[in-house]
Protein backbone atom coordinates (compact mmCIF):
# COMPACT_ATOMS: atom_id res chain seq x y z
CA UNK A 1 0.00 0.00 0.00
CA UNK A 2 2.11 2.73 -0.76
CA UNK A 3 -1.34 5.69 -0.87
CA UNK A 4 -0.57 8.10 1.72
CA UNK A 5 -3.15 10.85 2.01
CA UNK A 6 -2.56 13.51 4.94
CA UNK A 7 -5.18 15.03 6.10
CA UNK A 8 -3.56 18.42 6.37
CA UNK A 9 -1.08 19.81 4.49
CA UNK A 10 1.10 23.09 4.50
CA UNK A 11 0.16 25.36 1.77
CA UNK A 12 3.72 27.33 1.04
CA UNK A 13 3.68 29.52 -1.85
CA UNK A 14 5.88 28.62 -4.60
CA UNK A 15 6.47 32.84 -4.95
CA UNK A 16 7.81 32.86 -1.11
CA UNK A 17 11.71 32.80 -1.26
CA UNK A 18 12.66 36.33 -2.79
CA UNK A 19 10.15 38.30 -0.52
CA UNK A 20 11.11 36.60 2.58
CA UNK A 21 15.12 36.81 2.07
CA UNK A 22 14.47 40.65 1.48
CA UNK A 23 12.85 41.13 4.83
CA UNK A 24 15.33 38.81 6.33
CA UNK A 25 18.03 41.44 5.24
CA UNK A 26 16.06 44.41 5.22
CA UNK A 27 17.24 45.15 9.07
CA UNK A 28 13.71 45.02 10.19
CA UNK A 29 11.97 41.73 11.02
CA UNK A 30 10.13 42.58 13.82
CA UNK A 31 6.78 44.16 13.71
CA UNK A 32 6.93 46.90 11.17
CA UNK A 33 6.42 47.91 7.41
CA UNK A 34 5.30 44.63 5.66
CA UNK A 35 2.86 43.92 9.11
CA UNK A 36 1.17 46.77 8.45
CA UNK A 37 0.92 46.00 4.12
CA UNK A 38 0.00 42.70 5.24
CA UNK A 39 -3.02 44.52 7.57
CA UNK A 40 -4.22 46.71 4.48
CA UNK A 41 -4.57 43.68 2.33
CA UNK A 42 -7.01 41.60 4.96
CA UNK A 43 -8.67 45.10 5.81
CA UNK A 44 -9.87 45.04 2.21
CA UNK A 45 -10.49 41.49 1.60
CA UNK A 46 -12.92 41.22 4.83
CA UNK A 47 -14.46 44.54 4.49
CA UNK A 48 -13.64 45.51 8.15
CA UNK A 49 -11.19 48.31 8.90
CA UNK A 50 -11.05 47.47 13.02
CA UNK A 51 -8.52 44.80 12.37
CA UNK A 52 -4.93 43.88 14.10
CA UNK A 53 -2.52 41.08 13.58
CA UNK A 54 -1.34 38.98 16.38
CA UNK A 55 1.20 36.33 16.28
CA UNK A 56 -1.28 33.54 16.66
CA UNK A 57 -5.33 32.78 17.04
CA UNK A 58 -4.69 32.00 20.34
CA UNK A 59 -3.41 35.51 21.47
CA UNK A 60 -6.25 37.05 19.67
CA UNK A 61 -8.76 35.21 21.32
CA UNK A 62 -7.06 35.58 24.66
CA UNK A 63 -7.69 39.57 23.42
CA UNK A 64 -10.79 39.44 22.66
CA UNK A 65 -11.75 37.43 25.87
CA UNK A 66 -9.67 40.18 27.79
CA UNK A 67 -11.38 43.45 26.24
CA UNK A 68 -15.14 41.45 26.03
CA UNK A 69 -14.85 41.52 30.13
CA UNK A 70 -13.34 44.55 31.21
CA UNK A 71 -14.39 47.26 29.06
CA UNK A 72 -13.69 49.78 31.24
CA UNK A 73 -11.74 48.55 33.70
CA UNK A 74 -7.82 49.51 33.84
CA UNK A 75 -6.67 47.21 36.60
CA UNK A 76 -5.47 44.16 37.26
CA UNK A 77 -7.66 41.73 36.27
CA UNK A 78 -7.01 39.22 38.04
CA UNK A 79 -8.82 39.95 41.21
CA UNK A 80 -11.67 39.75 38.92
CA UNK A 81 -13.00 36.12 39.39
CA UNK A 82 -16.83 36.17 39.25
CA UNK A 83 -16.65 36.09 35.01
CA UNK A 84 -18.54 33.74 33.20
CA UNK A 85 -17.88 33.26 29.48
CA UNK A 86 -20.17 30.64 27.70
CA UNK A 87 -17.95 28.14 25.54
CA UNK A 88 -17.91 25.25 23.76
CA UNK A 89 -16.31 21.54 24.40
CA UNK A 90 -16.31 21.00 20.45
CA UNK A 91 -13.32 22.55 19.64
CA UNK A 92 -9.50 22.67 20.31
CA UNK A 93 -8.72 23.25 23.84
CA UNK A 94 -7.05 26.58 22.31
CA UNK A 95 -10.66 28.23 22.25
CA UNK A 96 -10.70 27.13 25.70
CA UNK A 97 -7.86 27.74 27.58
CA UNK A 98 -7.22 31.66 27.15
CA UNK A 99 -10.82 32.42 29.24
CA UNK A 100 -9.18 30.54 32.26
CA UNK A 101 -5.47 32.85 31.36
CA UNK A 102 -7.90 35.80 31.43
CA UNK A 103 -9.70 34.62 35.11
CA UNK A 104 -12.66 34.15 33.94
CA UNK A 105 -14.91 30.67 34.54
CA UNK A 106 -16.29 28.67 31.97
CA UNK A 107 -20.07 27.59 31.57
CA UNK A 108 -20.37 25.24 28.96
CA UNK A 109 -23.43 24.90 26.30
CA UNK A 110 -23.88 21.93 24.27
CA UNK A 111 -24.35 21.55 20.67
CA UNK A 112 -25.45 20.79 17.59
CA UNK A 113 -25.33 16.79 17.18
CA UNK A 114 -24.45 16.61 13.94
CA UNK A 115 -22.27 20.48 12.82
CA UNK A 116 -20.59 20.26 16.50
CA UNK A 117 -21.54 24.32 16.52
CA UNK A 118 -22.69 25.58 19.53
CA UNK A 119 -26.84 25.66 20.37
CA UNK A 120 -28.34 28.97 20.75
CA UNK A 121 -30.63 27.80 22.93
CA UNK A 122 -28.70 26.10 25.45
CA UNK A 123 -26.58 28.95 25.43
CA UNK A 124 -30.03 31.00 26.42
CA UNK A 125 -30.25 28.77 29.58
CA UNK A 126 -26.50 28.96 30.50
CA UNK A 127 -26.87 32.89 30.92
CA UNK A 128 -26.33 34.49 34.38
CA UNK A 129 -25.97 37.87 36.21
CA UNK A 130 -21.85 37.22 35.49
CA UNK A 131 -21.96 36.16 31.98
CA UNK A 132 -19.70 38.85 29.94
CA UNK A 133 -19.31 36.76 26.32
CA UNK A 134 -20.24 33.91 24.42
CA UNK A 135 -17.69 32.49 22.01
CA UNK A 136 -19.06 30.32 18.75
CA UNK A 137 -16.62 28.11 17.25
CA UNK A 138 -17.05 27.43 13.62
CA UNK A 139 -16.51 24.39 13.56
CA UNK A 140 -14.23 23.63 10.32
CA UNK A 141 -15.08 26.68 9.03
CA UNK A 142 -18.93 25.88 8.86
CA UNK A 143 -20.83 29.03 10.40
CA UNK A 144 -22.46 28.73 13.50
CA UNK A 145 -26.51 30.31 13.64
CA UNK A 146 -24.31 34.07 14.12
CA UNK A 147 -27.66 35.95 13.53
CA UNK A 148 -29.48 33.63 16.46
CA UNK A 149 -26.62 34.16 18.79
CA UNK A 150 -26.18 37.47 18.33
CA UNK A 151 -29.79 38.88 19.08
CA UNK A 152 -29.52 36.87 22.22
CA UNK A 153 -26.32 38.34 22.99
CA UNK A 154 -27.84 41.59 22.55
CA UNK A 155 -30.97 40.90 24.46
CA UNK A 156 -28.83 40.10 27.60
CA UNK A 157 -25.78 42.99 26.62
CA UNK A 158 -23.17 40.28 26.32
CA UNK A 159 -20.58 40.50 23.90
CA UNK A 160 -19.96 37.83 21.18
CA UNK A 161 -16.37 36.25 20.11
CA UNK A 162 -16.12 33.90 17.07
CA UNK A 163 -13.39 31.92 16.94
CA UNK A 164 -13.21 31.36 13.38
CA UNK A 165 -9.66 29.76 13.37
CA UNK A 166 -11.05 27.22 10.57
CA UNK A 167 -12.85 30.05 8.98
CA UNK A 168 -11.00 31.67 6.08
CA UNK A 169 -12.94 32.44 3.47
CA UNK A 170 -16.52 31.40 5.20
CA UNK A 171 -19.54 33.70 4.16
CA UNK A 172 -23.02 33.80 6.03
CA UNK A 173 -25.81 36.05 4.58
CA UNK A 174 -24.04 36.82 1.77
CA UNK A 175 -20.83 38.35 3.30
CA UNK A 176 -17.59 37.65 4.84
CA UNK A 177 -16.93 36.36 8.14
CA UNK A 178 -15.41 39.56 10.27
CA UNK A 179 -18.60 41.40 10.32
CA UNK A 180 -21.28 39.50 12.77
CA UNK A 181 -19.50 39.74 16.02
CA UNK A 182 -18.17 42.08 18.86
CA UNK A 183 -14.71 40.29 18.17
CA UNK A 184 -13.61 37.81 15.29
CA UNK A 185 -10.60 35.37 15.39
CA UNK A 186 -8.38 33.82 12.82
CA UNK A 187 -5.72 31.35 12.62
CA UNK A 188 -2.65 32.00 10.83
CA UNK A 189 -0.74 28.63 12.09
CA UNK A 190 0.60 26.32 10.04
CA UNK A 191 -1.97 23.68 8.21
CA UNK A 192 -4.84 26.44 7.99
CA UNK A 193 -5.91 27.52 4.74
CA UNK A 194 -3.53 30.58 4.73
CA UNK A 195 -0.51 30.41 7.14
CA UNK A 196 2.51 32.80 7.97
CA UNK A 197 4.40 29.85 9.92
CA UNK A 198 2.31 31.27 12.99
CA UNK A 199 0.09 34.20 13.22
CA UNK A 200 -3.69 35.40 13.99
CA UNK A 201 -5.79 38.41 13.32
CA UNK A 202 -8.35 40.19 15.36
CA UNK A 203 -11.43 41.88 14.09
CA UNK A 204 -13.99 44.13 16.33
CA UNK A 205 -16.50 45.58 15.83
CA UNK A 206 -15.81 48.84 17.51
CA UNK A 207 -13.07 51.53 17.25
CA UNK A 208 -12.86 52.02 20.83
CA UNK A 209 -12.19 47.94 21.63
CA UNK A 210 -9.75 48.11 18.30
CA UNK A 211 -7.85 51.17 19.61
CA UNK A 212 -6.78 49.51 23.27
CA UNK A 213 -6.74 46.14 20.83
CA UNK A 214 -3.62 47.64 19.33
CA UNK A 215 -2.03 48.75 22.63
CA UNK A 216 -2.83 45.66 24.66
CA UNK A 217 -0.96 43.43 21.66
CA UNK A 218 2.64 45.02 22.42
CA UNK A 219 2.73 45.63 26.31
CA UNK A 220 0.33 48.33 26.73
CA UNK A 221 2.81 50.92 24.52
CA UNK A 222 1.37 53.14 21.96
CA UNK A 223 3.90 52.40 19.05
CA UNK A 224 2.58 55.68 16.89
CA UNK A 225 5.95 57.17 16.23
CA UNK A 226 5.84 61.14 17.60
CA UNK A 227 8.70 63.25 16.59
CA UNK A 228 10.76 63.70 19.31
CA UNK A 229 9.11 61.30 21.41
CA UNK A 230 10.84 57.60 22.39
CA UNK A 231 7.75 55.79 23.27
CA UNK A 232 9.71 53.42 25.57
CA UNK A 233 10.58 55.81 27.87
CA UNK A 234 8.84 58.61 27.69
CA UNK A 235 5.13 57.55 27.10
CA UNK A 236 2.76 56.47 30.61
CA UNK A 237 1.08 53.08 30.15
CA UNK A 238 -2.28 52.76 31.19
CA UNK A 239 -2.76 48.96 31.06
CA UNK A 240 -0.72 46.33 31.30
CA UNK A 241 -0.69 44.57 28.10
CA UNK A 242 0.94 41.41 26.21
CA UNK A 243 3.95 40.93 23.99
CA UNK A 244 1.15 39.19 21.06
CA UNK A 245 1.97 41.38 17.73
CA UNK A 246 2.91 40.23 14.76
CA UNK A 247 6.43 40.53 12.64
CA UNK A 248 7.33 41.14 9.47
CA UNK A 249 8.61 37.68 8.79
CA UNK A 250 5.77 36.19 9.54
CA UNK A 251 3.72 39.13 7.73
CA UNK A 252 5.42 38.24 4.36
CA UNK A 253 4.67 34.87 4.33
CA UNK A 254 1.22 35.46 5.57
CA UNK A 255 0.97 38.29 2.17
CA UNK A 256 2.25 36.03 0.04
CA UNK A 257 0.37 32.93 0.56
CA UNK A 258 -2.92 35.28 1.07
CA UNK A 259 -2.17 35.78 -2.97
CA UNK A 260 -3.88 32.19 -3.54
CA UNK A 261 -6.59 32.34 -0.96
CA UNK A 262 -9.53 31.85 -3.45
CA UNK A 263 -7.61 28.88 -5.30
CA UNK A 264 -7.30 26.96 -2.28
CA UNK A 265 -10.32 27.78 -0.41
CA UNK A 266 -12.68 26.52 -4.03
CA UNK A 267 -10.51 23.48 -3.89
CA UNK A 268 -11.52 22.57 -0.38
CA UNK A 269 -15.25 23.50 -1.49
CA UNK A 270 -15.22 21.64 -4.38
CA UNK A 271 -13.76 18.30 -3.17
CA UNK A 272 -16.75 18.83 -0.22
CA UNK A 273 -19.33 19.16 -2.89
CA UNK A 274 -17.99 15.40 -4.23
CA UNK A 275 -18.06 13.88 -0.83
CA UNK A 276 -21.79 15.23 -0.46
CA UNK A 277 -22.63 13.66 -3.36
CA UNK A 278 -21.05 10.68 -2.95
CA UNK A 279 -22.47 9.80 0.67
CA UNK A 280 -26.00 10.43 -0.23
CA UNK A 281 -26.65 7.04 -1.79
CA UNK A 282 -25.19 5.49 1.83
CA UNK A 283 -27.90 5.16 4.62
CA UNK A 284 -24.58 4.83 7.05
CA UNK A 285 -22.99 7.70 6.47
CA UNK A 286 -24.68 11.30 8.05
CA UNK A 287 -22.71 14.24 6.53
CA UNK A 288 -22.38 17.48 8.85
CA UNK A 289 -24.76 19.73 6.72
CA UNK A 290 -23.64 23.32 5.90
CA UNK A 291 -25.20 26.04 7.60
CA UNK A 292 -28.36 27.15 4.78
CA UNK A 293 -27.41 30.46 5.21
CA UNK A 294 -23.72 30.61 4.52
CA UNK A 295 -21.03 29.34 2.85
CA UNK A 296 -18.75 26.87 4.58
CA UNK A 297 -14.55 27.16 4.27
CA UNK A 298 -14.56 23.37 4.37
CA UNK A 299 -11.16 23.25 6.27
CA UNK A 300 -12.60 20.16 7.49
CA UNK A 301 -15.03 17.69 5.67
CA UNK A 302 -17.28 15.84 9.03
CA UNK A 303 -19.73 12.88 8.78
CA UNK A 304 -20.48 10.76 11.60
CA UNK A 305 -20.45 6.81 11.47
CA UNK A 306 -21.72 4.08 13.67
CA UNK A 307 -18.33 2.69 13.63
CA UNK A 308 -16.33 5.55 13.66
CA UNK A 309 -12.95 4.14 15.29
CA UNK A 310 -13.29 1.16 13.11
CA UNK A 311 -13.40 3.16 10.01
CA UNK A 312 -10.82 5.19 11.40
CA UNK A 313 -8.33 2.68 11.66
CA UNK A 314 -9.09 0.70 8.22
CA UNK A 315 -8.87 3.96 6.75
CA UNK A 316 -5.02 4.38 7.84
CA UNK A 317 -4.28 0.99 6.59
CA UNK A 318 -5.24 1.78 3.50
CA UNK A 319 -3.31 5.06 3.14
CA UNK A 320 -5.85 7.85 4.30
CA UNK A 321 -5.55 9.67 6.63
CA UNK A 322 -8.82 10.01 8.89
CA UNK A 323 -9.02 11.70 12.59
CA UNK A 324 -11.54 13.26 14.88
CA UNK A 325 -9.02 16.63 14.75
CA UNK A 326 -10.10 18.09 18.15
CA UNK A 327 -12.41 15.90 20.70
CA UNK A 328 -14.52 16.95 23.69
CA UNK A 329 -12.25 19.19 25.76
CA UNK A 330 -14.43 20.11 28.88
CA UNK A 331 -13.56 16.39 30.28
CA UNK A 332 -9.72 17.33 30.64
CA UNK A 333 -8.40 17.96 34.46
CA UNK A 334 -7.90 21.71 33.98
CA UNK A 335 -11.83 22.05 33.59
CA UNK A 336 -13.06 20.03 35.85
CA UNK A 337 -14.34 22.51 38.03
CA UNK A 338 -17.06 23.88 35.02
CA UNK A 339 -18.07 20.27 34.60
CA UNK A 340 -21.64 20.30 32.51
CA UNK A 341 -23.96 17.71 31.32
CA UNK A 342 -23.43 17.85 27.43
CA UNK A 343 -25.23 15.36 25.82
CA UNK A 344 -25.19 16.32 22.31
CA UNK A 345 -21.88 17.19 22.77
CA UNK A 346 -21.11 12.86 23.78
CA UNK A 347 -23.33 12.39 21.06
CA UNK A 348 -20.94 14.19 18.19
CA UNK A 349 -17.85 12.92 20.12
CA UNK A 350 -18.71 9.67 19.60
CA UNK A 351 -19.41 9.43 16.10
CA UNK A 352 -17.44 12.32 14.07
CA UNK A 353 -14.75 11.80 11.95
CA UNK A 354 -12.81 13.84 9.27
CA UNK A 355 -11.44 12.90 5.87
CA UNK A 356 -9.15 14.75 3.67
CA UNK A 357 -11.03 17.62 1.57
CA UNK A 358 -8.28 20.30 1.25
CA UNK A 359 -6.39 21.31 -1.70
CA UNK A 360 -4.08 18.48 -2.23
CA UNK A 361 -6.70 15.87 -2.50
CA UNK A 362 -7.10 15.09 -6.53
CA UNK A 363 -9.88 13.84 -8.46
CA UNK A 364 -8.71 10.22 -8.04
CA UNK A 365 -7.52 10.51 -4.24
CA UNK A 366 -11.44 11.64 -3.57
CA UNK A 367 -12.77 9.06 -5.17
CA UNK A 368 -10.89 6.62 -3.81
CA UNK A 369 -11.48 7.85 0.00
CA UNK A 370 -15.05 8.21 -1.04
CA UNK A 371 -15.11 4.44 -2.00
CA UNK A 372 -13.45 3.25 1.51
CA UNK A 373 -15.66 5.78 3.30
CA UNK A 374 -18.59 3.64 1.90
CA UNK A 375 -17.05 0.26 1.89
CA UNK A 376 -15.89 0.42 5.72
CA UNK A 377 -19.24 2.35 6.97
CA UNK A 378 -21.57 -0.07 8.68
C1 LIG B 1 -10.84 26.24 16.86
C2 LIG B 1 -9.47 26.78 17.12
N1 LIG B 1 -9.35 27.89 17.84
C3 LIG B 1 -8.15 28.44 18.10
C4 LIG B 1 -6.99 27.89 17.61
C5 LIG B 1 -5.67 28.51 17.96
O1 LIG B 1 -5.00 29.03 16.85
P1 LIG B 1 -3.41 29.18 16.89
O2 LIG B 1 -2.82 27.82 16.73
O3 LIG B 1 -3.12 30.09 15.74
O4 LIG B 1 -3.06 29.80 18.19
C6 LIG B 1 -7.06 26.72 16.86
C7 LIG B 1 -5.82 26.13 16.34
O5 LIG B 1 -5.74 25.42 15.42
C8 LIG B 1 -8.32 26.14 16.59
O6 LIG B 1 -8.46 25.03 15.87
Amino acid sequence: MNKKIPLFKVFMSKEIDQPLLEVLHSGWIGEGPIVEKFEETLRAYFGNKYLTTLNNGTAALHLAYHIAQYQDEYKSYRNNNQNEIISTPITCTATNTPIIATGAKIVWADVDPLTGNIDPKDIERKITKNTKAVVMVHWGGNPCLIDEINAIAKKHNIKTVEDGAHSMGMQYKGKMFGNFSDFSILSLQAIKHITSVDGGVLMLRSKKDYERAELLRWYGIDRTIREGIDLRCELDVVEAGYKFHMNDVCAVIGMINFKQLNEIVNAHRDNAKFYNEAFKTCSKIKVAPENPDGKSSYWLYTLHLNNRDEVMKKLGDAGIMASKVHARNDIHTMFKEFKADLPNAQKFNDTHLCIPVGWWVTKEDRQYIADKVIEFAK
